[in-house]
């Protein structure tokens, strides 16, 4: 519900991780003005207090706590009637939620920018043309791509990794259930494309890769965009990148200030 005539736009937040975290501490100085935290839910639902709870006082719900709690919370945000802002945007890989929440619900699902740029063009070149391709090669430092079913040798070998090492190429679905907390930007280039057949993505663990770096190529019958982004990795978590949380503040206060602009 977008705040109108001075009122506040009250926040939920669902994650107080690294990027959780960091939005409530900006909330509280101000950086999203008519934007104010009401809660953060807890993990399970613990304490006596449950997403019910928080969705009786929030007008909008920030997601920030990884695709499984998009599938957990999204469809009751929506089905309530609320916003629900979205960082794991891999979730909607998955055809049937992303209808709930895209089109089911009385509340909007908004999905962040998040670590990447130019999703503006891309979306904007869709509306009114095609989106014929889009390439993106993604490095980041290989011990924060680490996962929970990767074996012992590839474990050490990405420890030990001297030179760049090619891990996945595929679209949106096979890179998000690999690395479910390092590839929600491939999903957020096929949304903004309308397209999940045309999105190549290249995850290179990168020991040079001091900044995770993004080279996203997109070729559209109005023009052709060529994005190269450089992220600092967040101070609480390697694999997440600290332009997340401004992103989502922005979000938050273009929700809250109906005037606010696109760009
Ligand atoms: N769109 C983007 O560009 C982008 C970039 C980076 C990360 N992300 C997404 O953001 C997510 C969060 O990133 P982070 O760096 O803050 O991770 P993090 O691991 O630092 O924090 C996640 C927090 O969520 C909490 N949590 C997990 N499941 C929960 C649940 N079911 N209910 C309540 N709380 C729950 C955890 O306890 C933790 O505090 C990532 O998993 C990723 O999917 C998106």
């Amino acid at each position: 519900m977008v705040a109108n005539g001075g009122a506040v736009l009250k926040v939920a937040l669902i994650g107080a991780g690294a990027i959780g975290a960091k939005v409530a501490e900006l909330l509280g100085t101000g950086a999203a003005p008519g934007a104010e935290l009401s809660c953060v839910v807890p993990h399970e639902a613990t304490e006596g207090f449950s997403l019910g709870e928080a969705l009786k006082d929030a007008d909008v719900v920030v997601e920030c706590a990884g695709v499984p709690a998009v599938r957990q919370y999204g469809p009751a945000v929506v089905a309530a009637g609320k916003d629900f802002l979205v960082t794991s945007i891999g979730a909607l890989c998955d055809a049937s939620l992303r209808s709930t929440l895209l089109d089911g619900g009385s509340g909007r699902t908004f999905l962040t920018s998040g670590a990447l740029g130019g999703l503006d063009a891309i979306a904007a070149a869709a509306t009114g043309g095609t989106v014929h391709s889009i390439r993106i090669e993604s490095r980041k430092l290989p011990e924060s791509l680490i996962q929970p079913w990767m074996d012992g040798d590839t474990r050490n070998m990405l420890r030990a990794a001297a030179h760049p090492v090619e891990l996945l190429r595929g679209g949106p679905e096979e890179l998000i259930s690999s690395f479910p907390k390092s590839t929600n930007i491939v999903s957020a280039l096929a949304l903004a494309a309308g397209n999940w057949d045309i999105v190549e993505a290249v995850l290179i663990a990168d020991p040079a890769a001091g900044r995770t770096s993004h080279h996203v190529v997109v070729d559209t019958s109005l023009g052709g965009f060529d994005i190269r982004i450089t992220n600092e990795p967040s101070p609480g978590n390697p694999a997440s990148s600290a332009l997340v949380p401004h992103a989502v503040v922005r979000g938050l206060k273009t929700l809250a200030n109906p005037s606010g602009s696109f760009i």
